[in-house]
């Protein structure tokens, strides 16, 4: 596998795994056994930056299933989790608007906090250091630079390796590395969701990773999402909505061409595309079927020829999604 790297020199491979999709009531159905071994064939395909949170699952339970999955093999991989959503019982939280299916979500990211949550994905992870820490998204009742400094301390002592930041402004961003380094920054960024100008300008310009989380749009960017289960989260999307999957399917087609014309999948394609957006991106596709994670750790190695990536360009500005996005 192909590796690239993030800022502060954390080198990782050039595709990373995102477990969300092996908790319950994500998308469609998983149990975890089916999770475990989901996590174990990324890691034998390469894919061994695996990136979690203590806020997928009921009580850390994604974070457990990494743990277990890991066992035996912790040198091999570069575990990523966040904190600041799964707020202890009694403390305040402030609600952080995130749009259509979660309406709010509720944040506590005050430095008091900062060693216990990190106290606890340890346990739950098994492991006595993370890798890559992240605050899954600012506090709006906590300056970032308060936050990220009780993250420093944890470097400082030992707990974590590099610093992470969250679906931040590019000027939380500035404030943030201020006060220390950050090897990444974690946002949706795919065929059908463009990242914010000024928050790439700003990574590329302070020398900050890009990890792009939902890269194949959620599912819809493989083609293969016709029809939805009745506990599939994606149900509150609007994009994902009875009236407008298909017709957004069918608006697609041209890009699902596009790759069948290159002789790959539309998941490799779209992650294809995202690893030549920039050179310090790197995407986290999640799937819980070990033939799905190898084709797209595969797409590490596809190089797309200038005028291919114009035509993807060409097709993607006609490609016009109706509906709104999860987040
Ligand atoms: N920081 C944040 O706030 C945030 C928010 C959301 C997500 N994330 C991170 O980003 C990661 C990935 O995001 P995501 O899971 O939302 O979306 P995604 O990677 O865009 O899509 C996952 C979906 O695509 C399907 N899929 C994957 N590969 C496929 C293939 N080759 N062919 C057909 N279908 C395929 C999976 O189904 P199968 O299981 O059937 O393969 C799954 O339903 C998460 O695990 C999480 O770590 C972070």
């Amino acid at each position: 596998m192909k590796t690239r790297t993030l800022g502060n020199g954390l080198r990782v491979p050039a595709i990373g795994y995102g477990a969300m999709v092996l908790s319950p009531g994500t998308y469609g159905e998983v149990d975890d056994a089916r999770g475990e071994a989901a996590i174990r064939a990324a890691l034998d395909a390469g894919g061994t930056h695996v990136d979690t949170s203590d806020a997928y699952g009921p009580d850390g339970h994604n974070e457990r299933l990494v743990g277990r999955a890991i066992k035996g093999r912790r040198d091999e991989v570069t575990v990523a989790t966040k904190f600041g959503l799964a707020v202890p019982e009694g403390e305040p939280s402030r609600a952080q608007p995130v749009g259509y299916a979660f309406g709010e979500l509720r944040v506590n990211a005050e430095p008091r906090l900062v060693r216990g949550y990190a106290e606890h994905s340890l346990r739950n992870l098994g492991i006595d250091v993370i890798d890559l820490y992240y605050a899954h998204y600012p506090d709006p009742g906590v300056p970032i630079e308060e936050t990220v400094g009780a993250m420093a301390e944890l470097v400082r002592d030992g707990l974590v390796r590099h610093i992470g930041l969250s679906n931040l402004t590019a000027a939380q961003l500035r404030a943030a590395h201020a006060v220390h380094p950050v090897a990444a920054v974690q946002t949706e960024w795919s065929m059908w969701r463009p990242i914010d100008a000024e928050l790439l300008a700003t990574a590329r310009e302070l020398g900050v990773g890009i990890v792009a989380w939902s890269p194949l749009g959620n599912g819809f960017l493989t083609g293969t999402v016709t029809a939805l289960g009745e506990d599939d989260f994606r149900r509150n999307a609007p994009r994902f909505s009875a009236e407008n999957l298909a017709g957004n399917n069918n608006r697609y087609a041209p890009v699902r061409d596009l790759a069948v014309s290159l002789g790959i999948t539309p998941a490799q394609l779209a992650l294809a595309w995202l690893l030549h957006q920039d050179e310090h991106v790197v995407p986290i596709p999640g799937s819980r079927t070990p033939a799905h994670i190898e084709e797209n750790l595969a797409a590490a190695d596809l190089v797309l020829h200038e005028d291919t990536l114009a035509r993807i360009d060409d097709a993607l500005s006609r490609f016009k999604v109706t509906g709104a996005t999860l987040l």
